[in-house]
């Protein structure tokens, strides 16, 4: 066995399963069977932050960046091209469909009215004061009925599958398991790795059980902040690498699969733009492809956090290609109206297809 190998082992014999994971396995089991003998494609997408908790009776976590805005658009255009999704998810992050009323800067109560007010003195049909209806204003109702139309196909054609999770060590157990029902898809399968996935945790045998009390942080010789009130107390955090397991699912778990990951670059530093006269981009695009180097998968989707909703890269073995909103100049930039997923998705089905036609899947 590699070192990664063995660190990948032993991280999921060292971490308790989460105990959902029977339940979400034969929820996955039932709806990749379900979807395989009607020939039907699955996709696999992932999203939002995973947490690493620093107690078992976790009061506090660590948590990793992602509002679930990626993974929840992209499901909606997926389902639109006919694939079956698996939503695997960050509990309470934005969900296909829901996400356009949900998260919105309005109340949704703010979509709707009263209609039928009953004047003052006039009965309800039960005897009692009459209740007028309550509908969804005039403003919204047509793209209310446009989003809830397509809610109403993917939940009756059981389309769409939502699989909640909360810490990485959760993800991890439910990835691997979900990867090994979909292997019956060959490549008929795909895996879109849009969740943020935290890179450090803190290993069973080092967690404290109940709330760290700041009484129990032991004093430090180095200094406190001057007038901070806390002594020399201080709680320091170590933290061990979360294994990377992209190369495991590439390898092992679905060997036949398209997988397609995604790398998150931060802008680039004054430093970094002074001494190494590198941008933002040249660095997203050697991160990318250091990430397609070391795991060998199909697609790797770079994105700068601050440019994410107008502009990706697409790192293929041997290519780059940037994906970007045009503006109404016809120059990049972004539009409000239209969302990158509208481009990204139709993008990675290309590649799907054309893997499809070349047969198996070439790592
Ligand atoms: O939801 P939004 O707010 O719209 O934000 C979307 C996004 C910016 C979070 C999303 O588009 C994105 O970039 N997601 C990937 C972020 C990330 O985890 O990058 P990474 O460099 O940590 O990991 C790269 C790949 O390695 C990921 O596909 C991940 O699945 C994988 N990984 C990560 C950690 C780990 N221990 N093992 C892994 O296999």
């Amino acid at each position: 066995m590699t070192d990664s190998s063995t660190s990948e082992s032993h991280y999921f014999s060292s971490n308790p399963p989460p105990a959902t994971l029977p339940q979400h396995t034969a929820q996955a089991n039932a709806f990749v069977t379900h979807h395989h003998a009607h020939s039907r494609r699955v996709v696999l997408l992932t999203s939002g932050g995973t947490t690493v908790p620093l107690e078992n009776q976790t009061v506090r976590f660590i948590d990793n960046f992602s509002a679930g805005t990626r993974g929840a658009t992209s499901a909606e255009y997926f389902l639109s091209q006919g694939y079956a999704v698996i939503f695997l998810h960050r509990q309470f992050s934005l969900l296909p469909f829901s996400r356009h009323y949900s998260h919105s800067t309005n109340c949704f109560l703010d979509f709707l009215s009263e209609w039928g007010r009953i004047g003052e003195g006039e009965e309800g049909e039960d005897g009692g004061a009459a209740t007028p209806d309550v509908v969804v204003k005039a403003k919204y109702r047509r793209e209310m009925l446009s989003v809830l139309r397509k809610y109403r196909k993917a939940k009756e054609q059981r389309l769409l599958l939502l699989l909640p999770f909360t810490t990485v060590t959760s993800y991890l157990f439910t990835l691997r398991a979900i990867a090994c029902e979909m292997r019956c898809l060959g490549n008929e399968a795909l895996f879109y790795l849009a969740a943020a996935v935290s890179d450090f945790f803190v290993p069973p045998d080092r967690m404290a059980e109940h709330k760290i009390q700041s009484g129990d942080v032991p004093e430090t010789t180095s200094s406190a902040i001057p007038g901070g009130g806390g002594g020399g107390k201080k709680l320091v955090v170590d933290l061990d690498p979360v294994p990377k397991f992209l190369k495991r699912l590439v390898e092992q778990w679905a060997p036949e699969a398209m997988i397609v990951s995604f790398k998150a670059g931060a802008p680039f530093s004054l430093y970094t733009m002074l001494f190494t006269l590198e941008t933002d981009s040249s660095i997203l695009l050697k991160k990318c492809n250091q990430s397609l180097d070391r795991y060998a998968h199909h697609l790797v989707i770079g994105n700068i956090l601050a440019t994410r909703k107008y502009e990706v890269l697409f790192v293929e073995e041997g290519s780059a290609q940037w994906v970007r909103l045009p503006t109404s100049d016809g120059n990049s930039g972004g539009s409000e109206e239209v969302e990158i997923e509208s481009l990204i998705v139709p993008e990675v089905i290309k590649r799907h297809e054309k893997m499809l036609l070349g047969g198996a899947a070439a790592h």
